[in-house]
């Protein structure tokens, strides 16, 4: 068992007692995210548990994280060495390897550079305001199109299948300035998963905490090996023929960008950190690994909900009606003028906590959190789920009620119950896709339900359990169904 030498006066985190090589393995179960809420019940918000053979520190409470991970955030913004993160990125992830030094920070900076670029400049030839718009109007157009040829052709369908490709395009705008089919293979291998990637990255997954398990055949482990070594063969190719038809004056997209950035390095031999060509380049993989997952999953939440809440998926169709009307579609800067739907939006990070915890952390030094003694090189967990059905800061926290987050006025959003949602992680680490993703989850959503009524087949009920994982999903449901809401026209 570990034990640190305890500097005097210092307490070291309360937690469970466990067994000798497997810790509280057992304990955790199926769904690790629910069984340490309730293990912080007991023991605290700063908590020690054991997985396997490794310590780690799990943490709750909105305060203690904030503690943590902004007033001490150089010290808890590590990476720890996991053996599942080795194979992400050939092991040189910006999100999953162990970096978090002057070179991640300089990767960071660069890769928060381009995203801004490919997201908020101004789109040179449509009338959307930024690029960002014009990628998702014209896959969530796509994707109202193929939702009614499907119900013709079908009767039902899951939409999970096609929202996936639609948001995938987006980030492939971005990245590599292409768009794909929806029966095209290749993507389709990769991103239409059954959270295959998840599954193994999530936190506390036992493979990562008893070595022994690593030596032992797993399918599982198996299929994350192949899946993220065809993600980078997938991601090569495409810069490969960037690489060939590069024009320094005329950069297309992120990719590009990345390249541009090597070259220029090469003049610039006074810089303060030299990265590789490599650990540029391949920050396309971590963007576009990032970019699908999150913000499919958080759309196929929304869609759940809607059919699970008819009465408010009404509200969301009775607010969009009387703000923008069924002559033009929706823009991001329509944002304000929808806080209803905002809030339903809110309501489905918090409810559904798809990202349980953020992705694992390590401390940098040895540190003091509220007392407790926390050394050097700690796994730390950071419950988000927690905070978001933290019944100190949410009333009725199991029930799903977007009015919660609307002010008295119900015509804006509270801002400060906005802020008690744990969705993006915070601090040094924090998402560097936040806006993006809010901004594409508001676009498509609201274009669909602008033209579209989400129902299930028979009135039937859908499983909104969600299944844990890194990100978690829910069962997949082929039944459902769609009714246009208005003749369409080519709307503006
Ligand atoms: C990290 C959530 C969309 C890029 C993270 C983390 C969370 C998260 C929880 C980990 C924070 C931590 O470790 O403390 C989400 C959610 C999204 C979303 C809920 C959408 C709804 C995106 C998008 C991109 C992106 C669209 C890029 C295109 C990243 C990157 C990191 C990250 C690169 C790693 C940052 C680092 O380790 O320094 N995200 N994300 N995310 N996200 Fe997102």
């Amino acid at each position: 068992f570990y034990r640190p030498q305890m500097p005097k006066g210092l307490k070291r985190p309360p937690g469970p007692w466990g067994y000798p090589l497997i810790g509280n393995v057992l304990e955790l179960g199926k769904n690790p995210h629910l069984t340490m809420t309730q293990m912080s019940q007991k023991h605290g918000d700063v908590m020690q548990i054991q997985i396997g053979t490794r310590p780690v520190l799990v943490l709750s409470g909105l305060d203690t994280i904030k503690q943590a991970l902004v007033k001490q955030g150089e010290e808890f913004m590590g990476r720890p060495d996991l053996n599942s993160f080795r194979y992400i990125g050939d092991g040189q992830s910006l999100t999953f390897s162990t970096d978090s030094g002057e070179v991640w920070r300089a990767r960071r900076k660069l890769a928060q550079n381009a995203l801004k670029t490919f997201s908020v400049s101004p789109s040179p030839n449509s009338s959307s305001t930024c690029l960002l718009e014009e990628h998702v109007s014209k896959e969530a157009d796509y994707l109202v199109m193929k939702f009614q040829q499907l119900m013709e052709e079908e009767k039902s369908f899951d939409p999970y299948r096609y929202v996936v490709v639609s948001v995938a395009n987006v980030i492939c705008a971005m990245c590599f300035g292409k768009r794909y089919s929806h029966d095209d293979q290749e993507l389709l291998s990769m991103v239409n998963l059954n959270n295959e990637f998840g599954n193994v990255a999530a936190s506390g997954n036992p493979a990562d905490f008893i070595p022994m398990l690593q030596y032992l055949p797993s399918r599982t482990m198996k299929i994350f090996k192949d899946l993220n070594k065809r993600f980078s063969e997938f991601v090569q190719k495409i810069v490969r023929d960037h690489y060939c038809s590069f024009d320094k004056d005329n950069i297309r997209d992120i990719t590009d960008s990345l390249i541009g950035h090597c070259q220029d390095k090469k003049m610039d031999e006074n810089a303060k950190i030299q990265l590789s060509d490599q650990k540029i380049v391949n920050l396309v993989n971590d963007l576009f690994g990032a970019g699908f997952d999150t913000v499919t999953t958080a759309l196929s939440w929304c869609l759940m909900y809607l059919v699970t809440y008819p009465e408010i998926q009404r509200k969301i169709h009775e607010e969009l009606d009387h703000n923008i009307g069924r002559e033009r579609k929706p823009r991001l800067s329509d944002r304000f003028r929808l806080p209803y739907t905002e809030a339903f939006i809110l309501e489905m990070f918090r409810h559904s906590s798809f990202l349980p915890f953020t992705i694992p952390h390590c401390t940098t030094k040895d540190t003091v959190l509220n007392g407790f003694y926390i050394p050097k090189d700690l796994c730390v967990f950071i419950n988000q789920w927690q905070v978001n059905h933290d019944e100190k800061l949410w009333k009725d926290p199991s029930t799903f009620n977007p009015e919660r987050f609307l002010g008295a006025e119900r015509t804006e959003i509270n801002k400060a119950e906005s802020e008690k949602v744990l969705t993006f992680g915070l601090g040094k680490r924090r998402c560097i896709g936040e806006s993006i993703g809010r901004w594409e989850v508001f676009l498509f959503l609201t274009t669909l339900v602008q033209q579209l009524e989400f129902s299930v087949c028979d009135g039937g009920k859908v499983d909104i359990t969600p299944q844990y994982g890194l990100t978690m999903k829910h069962k997949r449901c082929e039944r459902f169904q769609i009714k246009p809401r208005f003749q369409m026209k080519n709307l503006e």
